[in-house]
């Protein structure tokens, strides 16, 4: 059978965290980047795809201060921020990866937003992260929760300073999970 691939992500971008140190990441975060370069990969073989960017109406800052602070509350609050409209076609998609970054340990409240807004249900979610140290941690219970009907299946995780890892951790993954997308 050949799946129906979508690639949904939440990526901030502009200032972030990296090594504990402050950093413009510009445009393009790293969720973002891991995204693209796991599209890429599928291209690569022959596997279609399609990228869908999640965002938030009103977007989060630039700065990494207001950030943490918004997303804080969120997470403390358990908010669920209003969002873009979902991709055309959405029902027709089986398998989803679906990319975020860490977050407080967990999901940032857009991505809980989508899960929300989209049936899930009989689908195959396969999350993969962009972290400042603690991989997946509490974000796939949370994804569980959000998407009891969905089969989810672990995806890759990629630490923010080694944003140029990423190539060879999807190439790896996609190696070992060749049956999830095929
Ligand atoms: C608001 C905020 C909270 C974060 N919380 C965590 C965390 O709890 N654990 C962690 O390992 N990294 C944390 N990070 C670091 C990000 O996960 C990491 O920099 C990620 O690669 C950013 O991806 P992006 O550029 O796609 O947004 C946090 C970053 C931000 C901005």
């Amino acid at each position: 059978m050949s799946h129906k691939i979508l690639i949904a992500y939440f990526s901030h971008g502009g200032e972030n965290l990296v090594d504990d140190q402050i950093v413009d990441l510009g445009e393009e975060g790293n969720t973002k980047k891991a995204a693209k370069c796991l599209s890429e990969k599928l291209l690569q073989k022959e596997i279609k795809s399609n990228l869908f960017e999640i965002e938030p109406l009103i977007p989060y800052g630039h700065g990494y201060e207001e950030t943490l602070a918004r997303s804080r509350e969120e997470y403390q609050s358990g908010a669920a921020p209003l969002i873009n409209d979902g991709p055309n076609g959405y029902e027709a998609y089986d398998t989803i990866f679906l990319g975020y970054p860490n977050w407080w340990g967990t999901l940032p409240a857009p991505i809980v937003s989508f899960l929300r807004d989209h049936d899930t249900a009989g689908k195959t979610i396969i999350p993969f992260v962009t972290h400042g140290g603690q991989i997946f941690l509490y974000s796939l219970e949370a994804i569980k929760k959000e998407a009891p009907e969905a089969i989810i299946k672990e995806g890759f995780a990629i630490a923010a300073p080694y944003m140029s890892s990423a190539p060879y951790v999807i190439d790896e993954w996609l190696q070992k999970n060749e049956e999830l997308v095929k």
